[in-house]
């Protein structure tokens, strides 16, 4: 029997190539996008030999605009049905909204918000048609509250997981869910990317984020935070004034 599809942006490396892993091991066959095609191609050799996965990988960078519709084309060409979506891919920089370089923030904005937006507004009808889909969409901890030091990224955040959680009551009693996920502080490359220090307290796995999504997504949950600290803070943030969260919240670059 053909095994159903999904479609992981994000998946060369961290939690969506955790994710990658899990799907693979509860018998889906995958369509992974990122930009380094070595992590990928490496990625879809170890799911062939331990799963008998079948991998589409496409080496495509999503801050481009024309890129989701470029991997809805390629998905068509091979003639693929999509019944799960996880936007993973993202991206934040650290540093002050006035000294950052309009490069950055563009390419937070574009990857963070507009590329799971439209690759959401992509394959949602087809999901909505076949009465069947799961849309996972990877939020943060940052979205519930603003981010001095870090703003874009945590404004980002926030629209991910307002669109998120719309959405999720758009398609009730539809066949199809919108869960979002939201981590806390998790080993990746993350912070290196954003240029931030790594401590050693609080910090989870990728493999044990992408499984508390994994679970959620299936129970079509409409938000998780991941693990019991963050889930505090995600409820917390709701009680303690803003002015004080501003203090809390400000982010310090390496
Ligand atoms: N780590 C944390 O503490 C943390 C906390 C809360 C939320 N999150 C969220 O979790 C998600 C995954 O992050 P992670 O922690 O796993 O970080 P990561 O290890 O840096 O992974 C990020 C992934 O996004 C991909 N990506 C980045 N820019 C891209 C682009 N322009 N086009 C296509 N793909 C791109 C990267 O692949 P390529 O570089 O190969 O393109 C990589 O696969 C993100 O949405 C992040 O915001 C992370």
């Amino acid at each position: 029997m053909a095994r159903p599809i999904a479609l992981i942006t994000g998946a060369s490396s961290g939690i969506g190539l955790e994710f990658a892993r899990l799907l693979a091991a509860n018998r889906y066959d995958l369509v992974l996008v990122a930009r380094r095609q070595d992590r990928l191609t490496g990625l879809a050799e170890e799911l062939k030999t331990k799963y008998g996965t079948t991998v589409w990988a496409h080496d495509l960078d999503l801050t481009l605009s024309e890129t989701p519709q470029r991997v809805m084309q390629e998905i068509e060409k091979a003639g693929l049905t999509i019944e799960v979506l996880i936007n993973d891919a993202g991206l934040g920089h650290a540093g002050t909204f006035a000294t950052m370089s309009w490069e950055e923030i563009s390419e937070q904005v574009n990857l963070n918000i507009v590329a799971l937006t439209k690759l959401t507004r992509l394959v949602l009808p087809g999901m909505l048609a076949q009465k069947k889909g799961k849309i996972l969409n990877v939020g943060s901890i940052a979205g519930f509250l603003p981010g001095p030091g870090m703003a874009v990224y945590y404004a980002t955040k926030a629209f991910v997981i307002s669109l998120s959680e719309a959405l999720w009551q758009e398609t009730r009693g539809t066949g199809v869910t919108v869960t979002c996920l939201c981590p806390g502080l998790t080993r990746s490359e993350f912070h290196t990317v954003a240029h931030m220090k790594s401590g050693k307290l609080g910090w989870m796995t990728a493999d044990g984020v992408a499984k508390i999504g994994f679970d959620a997504m299936v129970k079509g949950k409409r938000l998780v935070s991941a693990g019991g600290v963050n889930t505090l803070v995600s409820w917390g943030t709701r009680f303690v004034p803003r002015r004080l969260l501003l203090l809390i919240a400000t982010v310090r670059r390496q």
